[in-house]
C-alpha cells in the first residue's frame, strides 16, 4: 500500500511527519492552521499537491468552531487564507487551493446568507473534493506518462514526487508505479537532493516500499550517469509552471536539465494543472523560497561548514522551458512552443 501523506480523520487531520523518515513512521495530529502552518513551513507534509490539499484543510480548521454572522465567517476565511499563504511561497498549489476554498467560501454564503454551519459544511467537503480530485489527477498524469515508457527502461528522478508529495500515486512517480503494477521491469536513479535529502529520504524509501528497484546517487553523479548512456529518461514533478512553460521545481533541476540536452536524454515534467500558473508570463516572475542556512552548514543537526560562512540555500530553481521536452499533465503530454499548448490546457 502507499503511504497516505494526509488523510482527514473525524475532526482533525493527519499527516505523515516526513521528516522523521524513513527512520519512523510517524503521525501527526492537526487541529488548528496555526500547526499546519508548521506542518508545510518544516516540511513535515510537502511536495506541491500535498501541500495544495493541507492548506485547504488548514483554512477550514482555522474557521470551524465558527458560530456568528456568515459574513463575519467569510472574514475569518481571508484572514485564515492569508495567514497560511504565508507558510511557503514557490508551489503555486498551496495558493491555488486557498483561492479555490475562498471561492467556495463566498458561493456558499450567498446560498445559505443565514446558516453558517452550511457554510463550514460545504467547505470541509470542498477541503475533501481538493483531496479526491488530486488522487484521480495523479493517475491520469500515470497512465499519460506510460506511454514514454517501456520495459527495461531506466529513469532518473529529482527530489520526492510520489504518494508522499500528493494524495495519490505521484506526479513524476505515477508513470512508474503504473508501469511496476504492469509487471513491467523499470529501474529508477534517485538523486539524493540536496540538502534536505527527499529522494534519499523519501523517494528511496517509497519505491523500495513498492518493490521497485532504486539506485541512490549524488546530486553530482547524474551527468555522469547520463554521460555512460545509463539514462533512458528523466522524470522530475514542479511547484509551479509558468506560462511560457519555465518550470520551477526542486533546486538542481535545472542542472539536470542542461545535463540531459547536452547528453540527448530526453527531459519530462509531470504537473497537474493545479500547479500551472498562467498568471506569471516566464519563470522569472515565480518566487523562489531561500530556506535557513543552517539546512546546509548543519545538515540533520551535523556541522559540516566553518561557523559563519555565507550560504546560499534556495529551495528551488527555474528550468527554462527550452530544456524541457515535454510537460505531462492530467489532459495529456504537450510540448514547445508551451504557451499556446498550456493556455490549450485550459480552455
Ligand atoms: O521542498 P519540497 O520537498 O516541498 O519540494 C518538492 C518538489 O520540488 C517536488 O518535485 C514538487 O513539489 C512536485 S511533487 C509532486
Amino acid at each position: 500500500m502507499a503511504p497516505e501523506s494526509i488523510r482527514w480523520n473525524e475532526d482533525h487531520v493527519v499527516i505523515l511527519d516526513q521528516t522523521r523518515l524513513p527512520r519512523e513512521e510517524r503521525y501527526l495530529e492537526i487541529r488548528d492552521p496555526e500547526a499546519m502552518f508548521e506542518a508545510i513551513q518544516k516540511l513535515r507534509v510537502r511536495g506541491a499537491p500535498a501541500i495544495g490539499v493541507a492548506a485547504a484543510y488548514g483554512l477550514y480548521l482555522g474557521v470551524r468552531d465558527h458560530t456568528g454572522p456568515v459574513d463575519q465567517l467569510l472574514a475569518r476565511v481571508e484572514e485564515v487564507a492569508q495567514f497560511l499563504a504565508r507558510s511557503r511561497p514557490t508551489a503555486v498549489n498551496l495558493f491555488w487551493a486557498l483561492d479555490r476554498m475562498q471561492a467556495r467560501a463566498r458561493e456558499l454564503a450567498a446560498q445559505h446568507p443565514t446558516a453558517p454551519e452550511r457554510v463550514l459544511a460545504g467547505l470541509l467537503a470542498e477541503a475533501r473534493q481538493i483531496q479526491e480530485e488530486d488522487r484521480e489527477v495523479c493517475h491520469q498524469i500515470g497512465l499519460h506518462g506510460l506511454k514514454l515508457l517501456q520495459p527495461g527502461m531506466r529513469v532518473l528522478t529529482h527530489c520526492n514526487t510520489g504518494a508522499l508529495a500528493t494524495a495519490g500515486i505521484g506526479t513524476a512517480l505515477a508513470p512508474i508505479f503504473l508501469a511496476h503494477e504492469r509487471g513491467w521491469p523499470v529501474e529508477v536513479y534517485a538523486d539524493e537532493t540536496r540538502p534536505l535529502l527527499q529522494g534519499a529520504r523519501l523517494t528511496a524509501w517509497e519505491l523500495q516500499r513498492a518493490g521497485i528497484p532504486v539506485t541512490l546517487l549524488c546530486d553530482g553523479a547524474a551527468a555522469s550517469l547520463m554521460a555512460q548512456g545509463k539514462v533512458d529518461l528523466v522524470l522530475v514533478g514542479a511547484d509551479r509552471v509558468a506560462a511560457n512553460g519555465d518550470v520551477a521545481n526542486k533546486i538542481g533541476t535545472s542542472a539536470l536539465a542542461v545535463a540531459a540536452q547536452a547528453f540527448g536524454v530526453p527531459f519530462y515534467v509531470a504537473s497537474p494543472l493545479a500547479t500551472i500558473d498562467l498568471s506569471l508570463p516566464s519563470g522569472q516572475e515565480i518566487p523562489i523560497e531561500e530556506r535557513d542556512p543552517r539546512e546546509v552548514t548543519e545538515p540533520f543537526g551535523v556541522p559540516v561548514a566553518p561557523e559563519g560562512v555565507p550560504v546560499y540555500n534556495p529551495a528551488f530553481d527555474v528550468t527554462p522551458h527550452r530544456f524541457i521536452t515535454g510537460i505531462i499533465t492530467e489532459k495529456g503530454i504537450v510540448h514547445p512552443p508551451y504557451g499556446p499548448a498550456l493556455r490549450a490546457l485550459f480552455s
